[in-house]
């Protein structure tokens, strides 16, 4: 038998505190909280409310969703970086994850290192769109307004970091301009805005804009995908608009603070495949323009593979651009 000497002991002991108990088959036993790092309204609450109550289903616990926006989405992030690892913090977040790490250099959380990845959700296309009173009708008219306009037009985005943020970058530079930049907490709130006529531009996922853009509230110019969308067939891509190779789209994933044990990581990622395999889920995600991701790209492994070659690609990409959070 090893004998364990006092020393050994303490360190047993003190090893159990800092991890969480974890009985096997025991979690989830209480309320877990899903942070979404954009207001309330917006395209990533809206993923988050939908997955959240799927997988409070599985789980047989609530999984309440809290807004922590700011910051391009660090916040938020932060938030769960420094949550306690016991399963009962998740964050879910998007292409931000990937672009963050290069964007903001002075972070008070590790943007990598400070998460566990539980899986992949969905990728969403993004559309631009603008004031209905916008003297421009067309993506041709529109790239002609801005180009002689250029910061006399106000673009509304999330902040640095933020999906509508890269996607006013790649814009203005297949454009060869800038406009004026409007930050928000979330595309939820730039939306009124834009329905207000209070600001021009904005380029934003399908899950904030498909229903206003048939309602006729907002202007659609185009889509950044490289086929039209079934949800919005008469809507040119922005390659048929005039601006080839202009193509983005945001992806979604799921993620808990880093040291949350390999169980806990298992038992919500099962209950997120089973709200990927919803038929409430896939029904609302196909009439906002998405679906879920394959069963295959929803495991942590492929999540955080995924995650670390995006961060790859983006980063030459952003140091190029040269515009930095910090
Ligand atoms: C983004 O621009 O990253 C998102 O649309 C922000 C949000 O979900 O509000």
């Amino acid at each position: 038998m090893t004998k364990i000497g006092k020393r050994g002991l303490l360190g047993l002991a003190g090893a159990a505190l800092a991890a969480p108990a974890f009985a096997q088959g025991a979690f989830p036993t209480r309320t877990i909280t899903m942070v979404v790092p954009f207001a309330a309204g917006g395209p990533t609450d809206t993923v988050a409310r939908l997955i959240a109550q799927a997988m409070s289903t599985n789980l047989g616990q609530t999984v309440v969703v809290e807004n922590v926006g700011g910051a391009g989405g660090t916040l938020g992030a932060q938030r769960t970086a420094q949550a306690r690892p016991d399963g009962y913090n998740v964050l879910m977040h998007h292409i931000g994850m990937a672009t963050i790490p290069t964007l903001y250099r002075r972070l008070a959380y590790d943007p990598i290192n400070g998460f566990e990845t539980i899986g992949l959700v969905t990728e969403v296309p993004m559309t631009l769109v603008g004031r209905n009173a916008l003297p421009a009708q067309n993506m041709q008219e529109l790239v002609a307004l801005v180009k002689r306009e250029g910061e006399k037009l106000n673009y509304a985005n999330a902040g640095i970091g933020a999906a509508s943020h890269l996607c006013g970058l790649l814009l203005m530079q297949a454009m060869g301009t800038r406009m004026t930049t409007v930050p928000y907490r979330g595309t939820g709130p730039a939306m009124n805005d834009l329905l207000a006529g209070t600001v021009d531009l904005m380029c934003d996922q399908t899950t904030n804009t498909t229903e206003q853009i048939k309602a006729g509230g907002i202007r659609a110019f185009a889509v950044t995908t490289s086929d039209r969308l079934e949800s919005l067939p008469d809507l040119p891509t922005a390659a048929q608009g005039g601006l080839p190779g202009f193509e983005v789209s945001v992806w979604h994933g799921l993620y808990a603070p880093k040291g949350t044990p390999a169980p806990i990581i298992t038992r919500l990622n099962q209950a997120l495949v089973a709200a990927l395999q919803d038929p409430n889920v896939g029904t609302r995600f196909a009439a906002l323009g998405t679906a879920p991701v394959p069963v295959a790209r929803a495991t942590p492994a492929a999540h955080r593979e995924f995650w670390q070659a995006d961060i790859a690609k983006w980063r030459p990409l952003i140091q190029a651009a040269g515009q930095y959070a910090d």
